[in-house]
């Protein structure tokens, strides 16, 4: 293990981490297809909590309504203290709730400075005209990149011309340049190889440390959980089975929970009726 990113390096969370956002009673349907049931979940200021799940568990969907592209059919979102409701996904942002989708929303065509300021670009008046600040957007994204240690060919190449983990790294700093206080991120490992992984879960580690930011990610890979993760929620068939601090699970348990689909009480109990196994 990396022993910068590795969590011996990070102290834990503190007892008394305010609730930043709870989300209580979430259900969501599609036509007949049940996507979340009755879910609830908290995060706490600076908690990276991790969602597990198989495919199709909802996990995506639980984060979509967290970044204003759904809205739940019933339930309530309380952020700060306060209820609140996204209609969109600007109004999640007004919020401070930054998402890399699992598609990553970039804009393949648009140079990589575009996509960085994507939505809120640096205007300049030239001769009384409206312009676009390349300039400026340009030197920023350098800057900014380079010092998250991200690097790519240039800010001015496009999208499409970088590779997946390079694409990756750009969206998530995007995401972190808005100067979220949650920060979302749905598989953002997916597809990387080592060195693209280990530079992404850098930047969350990086973040974990600071404890100004709130993560919630979503990762297959367990191994990673354990080394960036303070939590980690498992949704099964739309519902959360399973909710614990990684420091008092293990990979083990977590393998085991997820394979069987129950949560540690009805694990006890199917044993408990199960009797003892034969010597
Ligand atoms: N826009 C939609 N319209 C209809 N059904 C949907 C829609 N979005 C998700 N679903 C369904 O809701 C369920 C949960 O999907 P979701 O994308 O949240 O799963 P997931 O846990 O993110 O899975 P994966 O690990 O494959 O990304 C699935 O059965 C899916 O088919
Ligand atoms: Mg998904």
């Amino acid at each position: 293990m990396n022993p910068e990113t590795g969590p011996q390096a990070i102290a834990p969370l503190g007892p008394d981490a305010p609730v930043i956002l709870e989300m209580s009673h979430i259900s969501k349907g599609f036509g007949a297809v049940t996507a979340l049931v009755d879910v609830s979940i908290k995060l706490r200021q600076g908690e990276v909590l991790a969602l597990v799940g198989d495919n199709g568990a909802g996990k995506s969907t639980l984060i979509k309504i967290l970044s204003g592209f759904h809205q739940p059919d019933t339930g309530t979102i309380t952020s700060k203290g306060k209820e609140v409701s996204f209609a969109s996904p600007r109004d999640a942002r007004s919020h401070g709730i930054e998402t890399v989708y699992q598609d990553l929303a970039l804009v393949g065509d648009l140079s990589v400075f575009h996509n960085m300021f994507l939505g809120r670009e640096y205007k300049k008046r030239v001769l009384g005209l409206n312009l676009l600040d390349n300039q400026k957007m340009r030197e920023l994204s350098r800057q900014y990149l380079d010092n998250l240690g991200i690097s790519i060919p240039s800010v001015n190449s496009t999208v499409d011309l970088l590779s997946g983990g390079q694409r990756q790294c750009v969206a998530v700093a995007r995401s972190i340049y808005a100067s979220p206080s949650i920060l979302i991120l749905d598989e953002p490992l997916a597809a990387l190889g080592v060195r693209e992984s280990a530079h992404v879960l850098g930047l969350i580690q990086k973040l974990r440390r600071e404890r100004n930011v709130s993560v919630i990610l979503i990762v297959h890979n367990y191994n990673q959980i354990f080394e960036v993760c303070d939590r980690i929620n498992f949704l099964h068939a739309g519902e959360i089975v399973f909710d614990a601090s990684t420091s008092e699970t293990s990979e083990e348990e977590l393998i085991r929970i997820v394979k069987s689909g129950l949560g540690r009480k009805a694990i006890a109990a199917a044993a408990a009726e199960a009797g003892p196994l034969p010597a």
